[in-house]
Parts: C-alpha cells; sequence; structure tokens
C-alpha cells in the first residue's frame, strides 16, 4: 500500500486549503471570477501531478477542467468525475469560521481533526484526494491504467453545460470506467460503497392574489391571502401516511424485495445515534418504511424554501399580494423525472381556490441510479476498501443525487463507480461543512488500489 510521508500529508492539507480559499459558489454569478480563478487552479494541479496534458473548456456556464494521462493504449481507462464547485455557504452567522477561510479542528467523529470550510467534502476535499492519488502512483511509478480527469463547475446547479460536453467529446471522454468520490460512507470504521442516487425534479411556485399587498385589517377575512392558500396547498401533498398525493407518483416505483430490504438492516445503523446527531426526538416519514428506507429507497417531497409578506424585524400588519415556494423531490428508479416534473404541476394547478393564480416553473432535475455490484468495477473499489480499512466494505444506497451519473452511462456507455469517503454528519451544504483529515488520506491510500485491482481484473476478463 502506498503510505503518504508526514511532510507530503501536510503539503497536501496545505494545497487542498489554498483551493478551499477560493469562492467557486456556481449559483452566484457574483462568483464568477472566482469560479474561473478555481477552474485555473485545478488545471494546475492536475499538471503537477502527473497530467501530461491540460485543458480547460469553457461551456456557456462556468469551465470544465480536463486533464489526462494516458501510458499505454492496452490499459484501461479511468475517468475521474468531481466537481470544484460548491453550495452558497448561508446562512451565513451560523459558521463558527468563516467559510472560506478553512481551519482544521477536532470532532468527536474526527479525532485526528477536519478541514473546515465550505465545500470541504462537497467536492473539493474528495475530489482533490484523486489528484494526490495521480501524484503518488506516478511518484511511484506505479500508474496501472490511463486516466482522464474531468471536473466540472456546475454540479451544485444541475451541470447542465456538462450534458452538452459529454455529447459533443464521446471520443476524448472514451473509458472503461467512471471513477467518482461525491458521496458518504457509513463510519470510519465501516467503509461502504454506494450503490444508488436518487433522482431529482426541483420546482418553484407562485401564487398570486391581490394586485398589491393590502392592509390586513380593511382585507383580512374576506380575500383569498396567498401564503395562508400556498400553505395549505403543501399541506396538501402528504396524506396521513405521509404517502405523496399526487395522481401517479409511485407509478412505476419498483417494489423493494423483501430480501434486499432485509439485506438493508444488516448496515450498522442507530437510531438514537441520528437522532441525537441532528437533535431531533423522533423520526418522521412514510409509513411502513424504516429510516434507513425512507432516505434511500423510497421517494421524497419536501419545501426546501419559502417566502412571502414580512419577514422584516417586529410587525406589519399585511396580506401579500404573492407567496413562493421551491420544492424538491427525490426519485427512485422507475420514475422519470420529466414525467413527475408534469404529474406535480398539473396537479398543484388543481389545489387553487378561486381568488388565486399560480405559476409553476421547472427547475432542473436529473434521474435515479443503481450501479451493479458484480461488475469489475465494484469488485476493484471492494478490494480497495477492504485492504486500506481492514473491513469488508457494505453496498448501501445513497438519497442524494448526482444527475450527470446516469448520462454518463447514457451518453458514454460505462457505469459509475462511487467511492465516496465522506461522511453524513460532515454536514455538507449546511454550515460548518468539514471534512476528516483520516477520511482524505484514506481515500489517497484507497484509489490507487483501485487502479490496481481494476487493471487486474481488467486483464483477467
Ligand atoms: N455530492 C452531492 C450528492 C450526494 C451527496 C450524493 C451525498 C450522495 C450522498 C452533490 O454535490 C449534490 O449536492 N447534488 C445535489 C443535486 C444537484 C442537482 C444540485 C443534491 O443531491 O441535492
Ligand atoms: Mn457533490
Ligand atoms: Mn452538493
Amino acid at each position: 500500500m502506498a503510505t503518504i510521508l508526514p511532510s507530503e500529508k501536510q503539503r497536501f492539507i496545505d494545497e487542498l486549503i489554498e483551493l478551499l480559499k477560493i469562492p467557486t459558489i456556481s449559483a452566484d454569478s457574483k462568483y464568477n471570477e472566482d469560479i474561473k480563478k478555481g477552474a485555473k487552479w485545478v488545471k494546475d494541479a492536475l499538471a503537477s501531478a502527473g497530467c501530461t496534458e491540460t485543458e480547460i473548456f469553457p461551456t456557456k456556464g462556468h469551465p470544465i477542467v480536463y486533464g489526462e494521462r494516458i501510458v499505454d493504449s492496452n490499459l484501461p481507462t479511468i475517468l475521474v468525475y468531481g466537481h470544484y464547485d460548491v453550495q452558497p455557504p448561508d446562512p451565513i452567522e451560523l459558521w463558527d469560521n468563516p467559510p472560506f477561510e478553512p481551519i482544521i479542528k477536532k470532532t468527536e467523529l474526527h479525532k485526528e481533526g477536519a478541514i473546515f470550510a465550505r465545500g470541504a467534502c462537497d467536492d473539493k476535499g474528495q475530489m482533490y484526494m484523486h489528484i494526490k492519488a495521480l501524484e503518488i502512483m506516478v511518484k511511484n511509478d506505479e500508474l496501472t491504467c490511463n486516466v482522464k480527469f474531468m471536473i466540472e463547475g456546475e454540479e451544485e446547479v444541475g451541470s447542465d453545460n456538462l450534458e452538452l460536453f459529454i455529447k459533443q467529446n464521446k471520443e476524448k471522454l472514451r473509458n472503461d470506467v467512471i471513477l467518482i468520490s461525491d458521496t458518504g460512507m457509513i463510519s470510519n470504521s465501516q467503509p461502504s460503497i454506494t450503490t444508488g442516487l436518487r433522482g431529482l425534479s426541483y420546482m418553484e411556485v407562485t401564487v398570486t392574489g391581490p394586485n398589491r399587498d393590502l392592509h390586513s385589517g380593511l382585507y383580512g377575512g374576506a380575500v383569498a391571502n396567498p401564503i395562508n392558500i400556498l400553505t395549505k396547498m403543501i399541506a396538501q401533498l402528504h396524506d396521513e401516511n405521509n404517502c405523496i398525493t399526487i395522481p401517479g407518483f409511485y407509478e412505476g416505483v419498483e417494489n423493494i424485495s423483501k430480501e434486499e430490504r432485509e439485506e438493508m438492516t444488516k448496515a450498522p445503523f442507530s437510531i438514537d445515534n441520528y437522532k441525537k446527531e441532528i437533535q431531533i426526538n423522533a423520526v418522521y416519514g412514510e409509513i411502513g418504511f424504516s429510516t434507513l428506507e425512507r432516505s434511500s429507497i423510497r421517494p421524497s417531497l419536501d419545501v426546501n424554501g419559502i417566502w412571502g409578506g414580512y419577514t422584516g424585524e417586529g410587525a406589519k400588519t399585511v396580506i401579500a399580494s404573492k407567496a413562493h415556494a421551491k420544492i424538491s423531490m427525490r426519485l427512485v428508479p422507475g420514475q422519470d423525472w420529466e414525467i413527475i416534473s408534469e404529474l406535480f404541476k398539473n396537479h398543484i394547478k388543481t389545489l387553487v381556490p378561486d381568488g388565486i393564480s399560480i405559476q409553476v416553473i421547472k427547475h432542473h432535475g436529473g434521474q435515479a441510479y443503481v450501479t451493479p455490484t458484480d461488475n469489475i468495477g465494484y469488485k476493484a473499489a471492494h478490494r480497495a476498501y477492504a485492504e486500506t480499512f481492514g473491513v469488508e466494505p457494505i453496498p448501501q444506497k445513497g438519497g442524494g443525487s448526482i444527475p450527470i451519473v446516469p448520462l454518463f452511462e447514457d451518453v458514454l456507455g460505462t457505469k459509475s463507480v462511487l467511492m465516496g469517503f465522506g461522511l453524513d454528519s460532515d454536514a455538507i451544504h449546511s454550515p460548518n461543512e468539514h471534512f476528516g483529515l483520516f477520511n482524505f488520506f484514506k481515500g489517497i491510500e484507497t484509489i490507487p488500489l483501485f487502479y490496481k485491482n481494476y487493471a487486474k481484473l481488467f486483464s483477467q476478463k
């Protein structure tokens, strides 16, 4: 196993900290220059790690960074995918340290310390493991596969331009397997390999009542209040069993076999720790399913944001003219995100009373994905984790989405292996996001073993 020298460890951390200082927030055009700076930084990092060719591809949105090192055309080719863009850091006041001033602190789960910064885990830290793994393999002359890197800057806003890029660059991106570290694992003592991602449909609803904000004394009780109405409409999207009420929503959803459900119960999971970690006294969700099932193999619908009316200091008596909500649905195999988006739109319109008008827009979305466990990519990952952790990894379906992954398969024809090293408690998308140093270095050690095992299994095919 490639060991990392202590002096190298410090340098790897310092480099990652440099990258984390660049606020590559893809959702906010104020940061477009920083995005460019981030792309350039990644390109240079790829070149100094050993990529012989590197290039930045501009898109209509944010640039895509590409790099490759081709060893021998007879060897298999791994395409590494990751993203250098990050989520906005708000609410900023809840960060213990500024989100783009990385700091290392110990936590209960990360006894060796963790880097706190926006993007530390999702996905700069995890993406950077692959660049450092390449550096080590090149230095030790043990790169057993050709490697291509495609690191994008729009994952957190739906990867719209990446889709076009892969369609136009099929030959350039030709590969045998796609390797991604943008998910998590169960715990530092129980590694797992993500075998499923949920799909996503993201919608926005605006309801409008009167043409202007009204005095709530003069008009209160006599006109439909858009905020009252919108919240009532949203409340009707779940029934008393917490099932989603949109007609046709569950059509096509595969029934998970008894065996698979039983298999899921074998994963170490403590409902008490789950509740404790996010400080709730009870879980909630679809009747008839466990917490793990609800957050992985079952679809869900959540309001992500809702606004309207007066939200400033003190009290203002007003009936707002408009109310808005952003609503996302997590989807599972058998559901098509475009169809679900249409069903949502049609259904929510039926819930609008007279006196209110509605406008529904569709943001991004994507299909669910299941990775097979009987191919050499999965097997190579399994062996790699088993070797570095000394524990067999277990397959586990995840609840998050990476919409480009199913498109990779459609367009490039190859499967993805999801080798994540983050923990659910690393607070991705939340204040105080962090990534354990143990996880970072374990990743850097495990990745070369994936290459080694993959090349071996590939040659035996
Ligand atoms: N890395 C996450 C996805 C993820 C995290 C999958 C943990 C499984 C476990 C990714 O960056 C992400 O946040 N995806 C978005 C979707 C995207 C279209 C904005 C998501 O899942 O909300
Ligand atoms: Mn990510
Ligand atoms: Mn993310």
